[in-house]
């Protein structure tokens, strides 16, 4: 089932005669009078045994229909971290289908108290684009992480993975949002719920309680809030549920140390378990660069928000916020970047999938001739479009500095065979068949290598997207800039330059698929010259005049549907797959480790679980 491209619609700040907020067309209040906090702590939390029962819990989830102006989760974090005996982590997952602006919460949240302000400022500081699908933020130096699920709850409660200890149902009315309270949805919340669930909601409509009964929970009333008579709470069937507690972190080896590797590396470290990474090929801290010097990270995007569009624009945020945090060698440049088109048709195509998709201004929009040119800093044909989180990146020193963690471990050697244990976890074997290494997890992230290794660990490779996986050949171009800075911004579309950094500044790239070696040579730099060369003014780069460039050459590892190879390897546990990055290492690599991260917690995954289908071993 493809997922339909949903149009946001987001909230609009309005308050009724009383100065409650107001949604004029569902008719309802986000909260009463009497106060969206007091609410929020007689109603979901108290409701809830909050804050008892995340207390001597390393995790702990809650999972809200109905995000809205977000009081309850302002009140939910409040509480948490000013609670003594809170365990590590808090999870917050909310749907939201009308997302509202941070400038709108921003001005909703000045009514908050004094010690809400911080909160409030953080969160609004790190509010997502209103873009469908999942976004992840972290707060709280990452104790607290918010998972929002944007566009109807109808499409995505069916997308989400997690287990979710206590439920705050929260739709405006009933009767006024049916789809909020409808049976369907509160199966899809029995099948989210951890063992012991509980649920809370000011609602105490027969209908409901009758529907959660019939959902596998035990109904009953309490005192309502502010003058309502009751309210609803419920506690999951005994026997049912999701097994709650996180496992402990473990011991991981992860073979490869590229991209996927170094990230997924990090990722895991970031969130305590121990990581041994094993590579055979140049040390990290060698100046030899395993991965191209420079590389940009744009999202792709379809009109019909396909696959990969989603994945990668998700991709995109969760490198933002992992690599923008970095020391400045290895943080990305974000500058931007401008897919031009190439002819008056494709930027009317362009524009027709942005006036489908209707995304906001700030994460993409169309730039015409003249705005397109004043933004790259050089003359463009037609205009493009911007996507203006877009990152230029230096991989050498990203994979440098994500290795460098003190929870993981780097080491030199080839990887000949891995091996189930019969008491659990894995060995790591070398061509002697000496135990390398043993783990509790192995992550295969060694590119083109995975189906060689796979085969000599005896593990049955039926999959065609491994059978079908091909190496790919290609260079790119190193021009030393000088005082140029020009393009100020990645431009793309036949061919791309990057701007200059650090001197340096590189265009790209070659495609040679049945290459024997990857190797950079004069044909190569002539390849990429005639492809910029298409499109470009001359002069307008003037480091392209060079008559010695340098280069970078190396290997894509592809798959023929343009999708990584991301999940579990079937089998005895433990064993996953993270390959397949073919020409877009950056939009997969920190989105990769931020899900085997999530899902080894038990935590709320960043990934739909039909996008989690198409990129599974398959
Ligand atoms: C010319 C060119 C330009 C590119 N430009 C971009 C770009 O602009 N943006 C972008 O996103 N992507 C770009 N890419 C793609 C990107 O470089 C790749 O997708 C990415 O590097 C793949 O990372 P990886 O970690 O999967 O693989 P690799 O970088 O190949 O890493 C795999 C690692 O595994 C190790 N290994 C393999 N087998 C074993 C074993 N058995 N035991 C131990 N170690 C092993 C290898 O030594 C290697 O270090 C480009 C690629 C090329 C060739
Ligand atoms: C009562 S308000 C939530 C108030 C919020 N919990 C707070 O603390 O501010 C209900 C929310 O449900 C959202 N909503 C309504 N229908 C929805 C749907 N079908 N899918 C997802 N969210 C929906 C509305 O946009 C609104 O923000």
């Amino acid at each position: 089932m493809a997922l339909p491209a949903e149009i946001l619609t987001p909230g609009r700040w309005q308050v009724d005669a009383r100065g409650v907020p107001y949604h004029p067309e569902f008719g309802d209040v986000y909260h009463g009078i009497a106060g969206a906090l007091p609410q929020a702590r007689h109603v979901f939390l108290q409701g809830n045994h909050l804050p008892e029962r995340w207390r001597r819990r390393a995790r702990f989830t809650i999972g809200e229909t109905g995000f809205g102006l977000g009081h309850n989760f302002l009140a939910a974090w409040h509480a948490w971290r000013h609670d003594p005996q809170r365990g590590e982590r808090l999870h917050y997952l909310a749907f939201e289908a009308h997302p509202f602006h941070a400038e709108d919460l921003r001005h909703a949240w000045r009514r908050l108290p004094a010690d809400m302000q911080g909160l409030a400022q953080a969160l609004a500081a790190a509010w997502p684009a209103l873009l469908p699908g999942i976004h992840q933020i972290e707060l709280d130096q990452g104790r607290v992480t918010l998972t929002l699920l944007f566009g109807s709850i109808r499409v995505m409660a069916r997308q989400t993975l997690a287990c979710v200890d206590a439920f705050f149902l929260d739709g405006f009315a009933p009767r006024r949002n049916p789809e909020m309270w409808r049976p369907e949805l509160f199966a899809q919340l029995r099948r989210l719920a951890a063992e012991g669930a509980t649920v809370a909601t000011w609602c105490a409509a027969g209908q409901v309680r009758r529907d959660l009964q019939n959902a596998g929970f035990l109904v009953s009333r309490q005192a309502g809030f502010a003058g309502k008579r009751e309210m609803t709470v419920a506690r999951l069937r005994p026997g049912l549920g999701r097994a709650g507690d996180a496992p402990r972190p473990d011991t991981i080896a992860v073979v490869g140390a590229g991209l996927a590797g170094s990230a997924i590396a990090h990722a895991l470290a970031l969130r305590g378990h121990r990581v041994h990474v094993w590579d055979s090929g140049v040390p990290p801290s060698s100046s030899c660069a395993r991965a191209p010097a420079g590389a940009a990270l744009i999202p792709a995007l379809s009109p019909d928000d396909d696959t990969r569009s989603r994945l990668s624009r998700s991709g995109l945020a969760h490198a933002r916020t992992r690599w923008l945090a970095l020391a400045p060698a290895a943080r990305p440049l974000a500058c931007g970047a401008l897919v031009r088109a190439g002819s008056p048709a494709q930027a009317q195509r362009q524009q027709a999938a942005l006036a489908r998709l209707q995304f906001p201004a700030s994460w993409v929009c169309w730039m015409d001739q003249e705005t397109a040119s004043r933004q790259a800093g050089i003359p463009l044909s037609f205009g493009g479009l911007w996507f203006a989180q877009a990152l230029r990146v230096s991989p050498p020193a990203l994979i440098h500095a994500l290795l460098h963690h003190e929870a993981i471990g780097y080491h030199e050697g080839w990887v000949a065979r891995v091996a189930a244990r019969p008491a659990g976890g894995w060995q790591l074997l070398d061509t002697a068949g000496q135990v390398l290494d043993q783990a509790g997890q192995v992550v295969l992230a060694n590119a083109i290598d995975v189906p060689r290794l796979l085969a000599d660990s005896s593990v049955a490779t039926p999959w065609p997207v491994l059978r079908h996986l091909k190496p790919l050949a290609g260079q790119i171009s190193l021009y030393p800039s000088g005082s140029s800075t020009r393009p100020a911004c990645i431009v793309a579309g036949q061919g791309y330059g990057l701007p200059p950094l650090n001197g340096w500044a590189v265009a790209g790239s070659t495609y040679r698929p049945y290459a024997a070696e990857a190797r950079v040579d004069a044909d190569g730099h002539e390849d990429i010259r005639r492809q910029l060369a298409g499109w470009l003014a001359p002069g307008s780069l003037p480091w392209l005049d060079h008559p010695e460039p340098q280069g970078w050459a190396g290997w894509r590892a592809a798959t023929r549907d343009h999708l990584p190879v991301i999940g579990a390897v079937p089998g005895p546990p433990g064993l996953w797959l993270a390959c397949g990055y073919g020409s877009r290492g950056l939009s997969w690599a920190a989105l990769a480790g931020s899900w085997l991260a999530a899902r080894l917690e038990g935590a709320p995954e960043p990934i739909e679980r039909e996008l989690l289908r198409r990129i599974r071993v398959r």
